[in-house]
């Protein structure tokens, strides 16, 4: 059997765990769920989460997928026992779902792309203008140009494709959205935008806990790619001697930097715009923000800008999804890189062209796709693997952290401790939540 791959640098490592983690959760998806749950009341809650329960889940992704050098798949056939060993197909079939609706949702990025170099958002109408781009042959086509974008640099490999692509793109990303925030803060609502993003309403929290919570933590698993094994997968690509947790806390600051900087340029456009009252749900970025853009000084360019930067964040964390089933095709059923990305993006493709598709004007199946993985198989999977280290591989989890480590002390415990109770108790309680919520919605839509 050929060597397997691995990362040639461990700035490589990083650079893909980052672009993964970064991409629409980080600005399609988190302004719109700080407008829905009560600005920076969901903010605190969601900065809550990243800490003390994402970052170490994050751990336990990364010194499985590190001890076993394989796919998830592989990875919890060979290390867990009884039913836990089948723990990875949630993975898998979270990344089909995953990527299928994403890639779609880039598709509509891309057509955003070329309307604001046209100098065309629509400064009334907005809303009738996403309408036109979702739905339809030229939604299924944008989502089948960015999923061969994909499938071509998953194809070139680890090193040469998503090891190199990942140098170009993060730095791109951070470089276009920290000069956007300058531009918006220049701006003449940034005064009130800042002071709306920033002051959290702590009585908000407290009465609405039931609904920040679940939200928040969905969100924090979706910005960090948990709960689908990317992270097991790109930590099986790394050596040895790398200190887990320093790399993961690394991972965790930049995502969550740059969610927030998505923020600051986000809402000062809308409050420029005068747009307070905005569009919630999916059509955020493209209604509201577009329609702020057409009123701003340069705003077809900038929109440009703006939604060329999604583009190259969302490319960069597709890329991770697609390479969770890819490599458990090539490690479980020896199958070559080249044909495996082909079938599977073909197949993906498909999955995802209801949603591409979809003429209803409600986005009922973006809803029911994004509610199916987001709020219930990331959490199940994060869930299970927090009880799979918490209470049953304990010292192989506690092993794999301390490489790296002069000496982990009692930190090992800390982290198994918040991993066998807290974290637990809280994904329980936000899957009951979610699962009960997307049975809601799904009953209002087909019911
Ligand atoms: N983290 C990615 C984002 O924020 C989405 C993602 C989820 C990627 C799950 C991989 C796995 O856009």
């Amino acid at each position: 059997m050929a060597q397997r791959e691995s990362w040639a640098t461990r700035t490589g490592f990083i650079l893909a765990a980052v672009g993964s983690a970064v991409g629409l959760g980080n600005i399609w998806r988190f302004p719109y769920q700080v407008g829905e749950y009560g600005g920076a009341a969901f903010l605190v809650v969601y900065l809550l989460l990243i800490a003390f329960v994402g970052f170490p889940v994050m751990l336990v992704e990364f010194s499985i997928g590190r001890y076993t050098e394989r796919n998830p798949v592989g990875a919890l056939k060979q290390i867990g026992k009884g039913i836990s060993s089948k723990i990875g197909w949630v993975f898998v079939v979270a990344g089909f779902v995953i990527l299928s609706y994403y890639s779609v949702v880039a598709g509509w990025i891309l057509q955003y792309i070329v309307i604001g170099l046209q100098g065309n958002y629509a400064a009334s109408g907005a809303a009738t203008q996403f309408g036109a781009t979702t739905g339809g042959l030229p939604s299924v086509l944008t989502h089948a140009i960015f999923m061969a974008a994909v499938i071509g640099i998953v194809a070139l490999g680890i090193q040469d494709g998503i090891e190199l692509s990942v140098k170009l793109m993060v730095p791109a990303i951070i470089a276009l959205l920290v000069g956007l925030a300058v531009y918006a803060g220049t701006l003449s609502g940034a005064g009130d935008a800042y002071a709306y993003y920033l002051s959290p309403d702590l009585g908000a929290i407290a009465s609405n806990w039931t609904e920040i919570l679940p939200a928040a933590a969905a969100q924090a698993f979706f910005t960090l790619s948990l709960g689908m094994g990317v992270m097991i997968t790109y930590a099986s690509y790394l050596g040895e001697d790398r200190n887990l947790a320093k790399d993961g806390a690394i991972i965790v600051g930049l995502d969550t930097l740059i969610a927030f900087i998505a923020g600051l340029v986000a809402f000062p456009v809308l409050f420029t715009a005068n747009l307070t009252e905005t569009t919630d749900g999916p059509g955020f970025i493209f209604v509201s923000l577009s329609e702020a853009f057409s009123s701003i000084p340069f705003g077809g360019i900038l929109g440009a800008v703006f939604f060329a930067t999604v583009a190259i964040a969302a490319l960069s964390s597709a890329i991770s999804i697609m390479e969770v089933v890819v490599s458990y095709l090539i490690d479980e059923h020896g199958i070559a890189r080249v044909p495996a990305v082909t079938a599977l993006g073909i197949a993906i493709f498909l999955v995802g062209v209801p949603v591409a598709y979809d003429q209803s004007g409600s986005l009922v199946w973006l809803t029911v796709y994004d509610g199916l993985a987001n709020q219930i198989l990331l959490i199940l999977g994060g869930l299970l693997l927090a009880i799979f280290v918490g209470w049953v591989q304990t010292d192989l989890g506690l092993e794999e952290l301390s490489k790296g480590f002069r000496n982990l002390g009692s930190w090992g415990m800390v982290w198994i401790w918040t991993l066998r109770i807290p974290v637990i108790v809280l994904l329980l309680v936000v899957l009951w939540y979610n699962a009960s919520n997307v049975y809601e919605s799904l009953v209002g839509i087909f019911g």
